[in-house]
């Protein structure tokens, strides 16, 4: 894993957009991997500037999402269908037929992860998956103890990210309890990973993630088994990194032609 600690979040989206950047000048139809929550905002944001200053050219890529809630209607603004349109399709302006998300509302939720499944194989896989990271450890919708080998599926939502996620609704009782979430499996088979985050209020589970031992428990620690994971933090988030010096001296030290 390349671990990289920025200053400030503003830093993180703008370096993780600028690794997108080049991803999709080299692959005009790269497929990317989409997360929602706070995290990924400011690489959202980052992607748009370029988009509006010519700099990224999206009309070839393609994109899937993490995850969706069970039981609130697509029109809600705070389903991810609705969120992914508001924060990537709209103001990157993807075309959104080239932009899916798990259908949460399906009548048949299983079989409706199969065909999640199948979409992104029929694309040729994922190039590029933005992450975030739970509090918990969780990514996607992977609570603690989701299998590493795990697809498309139904999850419950553990209490902890239930609450995480309250400030998005109204009321706390009004946060879904289960999800469709890409599994461990589908997010490991990415030709590439780039997790981000951001607060002290991630500082323990980007530690257990990174530095911890690889355990269901924290399920962001399976990307220790990816080939090209990249973990870009802001310095609050890095807090609780035993070897952040190690981490800024070897991305200091990064020869040109490796830079991002
Ligand atoms: C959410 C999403 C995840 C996200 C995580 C952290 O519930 N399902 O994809 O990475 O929790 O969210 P945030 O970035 O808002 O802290």
């Amino acid at each position: 894993m390349e671990i990289v600690i920025l200053p400030s979040a503003t830093e993180v989206g703008a370096l993780a957009a600028r690794k997108i950047v080049r991803l999709v000048r080299e692959k005009p139809d790269a497929v990317l991997g989409l997360a929602t929550g706070s995290s990924p905002l400011a690489i959202y944001a980052a992607l748009a500037e370029h988009v509006r200053d010519g700099s990224l050219d999206v009309t070839g890529v393609s994109a899937f999402a993490l995850d969706e809630y069970v039981g609130i209607p697509a029109e809600h603004p705070e389903s991810y269908a609705a969120v992914i349109h508001r924060e990537v399709t709209a103001p990157l302006h993807l075309d959104p037929d080239r932009v899916q998300v798990p259908d949460g509302r399906a009548p048949d939720l299983e079989a409706a992860g199969e065909r999640y499944e199948d979409a992104i194989r029929a694309a040729g896989g994922v190039d590029l998956q933005i992450l975030g990271i739970g509090a918990n450890g969780h990514v996607g919708f992977n609570e603690p103890t989701s299998s590493f080998a795990s697809r498309t599926r139904i999850k419950t939502l553990t209490e902890r990210t239930r609450s995480d996620n309250a400030r998005f609704f109204d009321r706390p009782d009004e946060v879904p309890t289960h999800c469709l979430t890409q599994g461990l499996g589908t997010i490991m088979d990415a030709r590439e990973l780039l997790l981000v985050a951001q607060g002290s209020g991630k500082a323990a589970a980007v530690a257990a993630a990174v530095e911890g031992p690889v355990t269901s428990m924290c399920p962001a620690s399976i990307l220790q088994h990816h080939r090209r994971a990249t973990i870009m933090v802001d310095e609050d988030a890095a807090a609780g990194l035993t070897l952040g010096d190690y981490y800024r001296w070897t991305y200091a030290n990064k020869p040109a032609w490796q830079q991002f």
